[in-house]
């Protein structure tokens, strides 16, 4: 059982504060999970309680985040059992009792809850994927790997968010993770060869100024070729519009001019038709529930369509996805919900409707690596980690080469079955 629950406030991969849980169990086993933070946050995310105090910080500080842990959920903790994951989450939740985690934060409730299941998995000797996923945990994600940054996530003129790449013809995960890593270093000569910037974003994408957001998928498009792998069949392509980012007042400001959701379809299409494009995320804004289901109905056969400000991994905003057929895929990020259960719910609830799931981190990351195991746990397929460098990205793939390695024949790769209904 539950002996001991700590807290402590380190940093991110931004500079900035976050929240750090460690709980030990009475047979001696421990769990220790940092929580992750985004910038390009949905207004409908469980909320990250932040300090609020100038003088530390910036008002960033999470000390009543790491105060809330230590005196108002450890006591209530201690003594029950570390594998009654979702007695543990609901406890938390009731204690909580705010419908989005408001008054103690999601960020002191999701750092118990994911330390909980490493000392629950610790102590029933088991690795994290096997002990959340069970014995039939053994897939591989597509490493959907952020190469370009823009958006929020970048100084540059670029809207679009990020620019990913998929390798879906890869054999092995340890293939894939090499073919992209390979694809980002002809990246990089690619732009220095054109005099455009090699600087990074914040999820270790390279973040150049750009004529235009179509240049992005040009560049990517040549590096693939120039590192020696075909487009589309080897690599796929990704997007993460984060379009949300730039909705106001009903449009859409997008290079520079207003748009309708319609014409942003229209755009998408076009890009769909000129470029692999597996995969588009958030590619209109939060609250435009009718302007998906026209998107879906366009393109919904010819690319999957993945809700992240659309859904915040919340199982009613995405049953209101699968009634309104507003997506076909749900971006799975811990810290929008902040439990293990709610995620694990959410991925239930979409994996049981025909929706794909991707894992996700948050541009705010740590060298935790619990999403690396919550991917295979759950078989969902894909993850998307960033860029295949800086460390607060390649932590979590590096993690799943130690799983892999670890499932040895037993392992599966995802690859190009991740995309079943969208490779062309
Ligand atoms: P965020 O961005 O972590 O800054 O919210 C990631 C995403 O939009 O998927
Ligand atoms: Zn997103």
């Amino acid at each position: 059982s539950i002996e001991f629950v700590g807290a402590r406030e380190i940093l991110d991969s931004r500079g900035n504060p976050t929240v750090e849980v460690e709980v030990i169990l009475d047979d001696g086993s421990e769990g220790r999970a940092a929580v992750p933070s985004g910038a390009s946050t949905g207004a409908f995310e469980a909320v990250e309680l932040r300090d609020g105090d100038p003088s530390r910080y910036l008002g960033k500080g999470v000390t009543r985040a790491v105060l809330n842990v230590v005196e108002q959920l450890g006591p209530e903790l201690e003594g029950l059992e570390a594998s009654e994951q979702r007695l543990v989450d609901q406890t938390m939740i009731d204690i909580d009792a705010t419908p989005n985690k408001s008054k103690l934060g999601a960020n002191a409730i999701l750092g118990v809850s994911l330390a909980v299941a490493h000392a629950a998995a610790q102590s029933a000797e088991l690795p994290l994927y096997r002990y959340v996923g069970g014995a039939n945990a053994h897939l591989l994600p597509v490493p959907m790997m952020n190469i370009v940054n823009g958006g929020a996530h970048a100084d540059s003129d670029v809207d679009v968010q990020e620019f990913m790449i998929a390798p879906i013809g890869a054999p092995t995960f340890a293939d894939a993770l090499r073919m992209g890593a390979e694809v980002y270093h002809a990246l990089k000569s690619v732009l220095k060869k054109q005099g455009l910037s090699t600087g990074l974003g914040d999820e270790g994408g390279f973040a150049p100024n750009l004529p235009a957001n179509r240049a992005a998928l040009e560049l990517i498009s040549t590096a693939i070729e120039q590192a020696g792998f075909t487009v589309g069949t080897d690599i796929a392509l990704a997007l993460d519009v984060a379009s949300t980012e730039f909705f106001e007042n009903g449009s859409y400001t997008f290079e520079g001019a207003a748009k309708s959701a319609d014409e942003m379809t229209a755009i998408y299409e076009q890009w769909i038709a000129d470029f692999p494009i597996v995969s588009i995320e958030d590619p209109l804004a939060e609250d435009d529930w009718a302007g998906w289901s026209a998107l879906m109905g366009k393109i919904g056969d010819r690319v999957q369509v993945v809700g992240d400000d659309l859904f915040v991994t919340n199982v009613e905003r995405l049953q209101r996805g699968i009634t309104d057929r507003a997506a076909s895929a749900l971006l799975v990020k811990v810290n929008q919900i902040g439990s293990l259960t709610e995620t694990l719910d959410a991925v239930a609830l979409a994996q049981r409707s025909s929706f794909a799931c991707m894992m996700s981190h948050r541009s705010g990351e740590t060298e935790d690596t619990t999403i690396a195991h919550l991917a295979v746990a759950t078989n969902c397929g894909q993850i998307k980690s960033g860029a295949p460098a800086r460390t607060d990205r390649v932590a979590k793939y590096n993690e799943l080469l130690r799983i892999e390695e670890d499932l040895d024949e037993a392992a599966r790769y995802a690859g190009a079955s991740a995309f079943p209904r969208f490779r062309r």
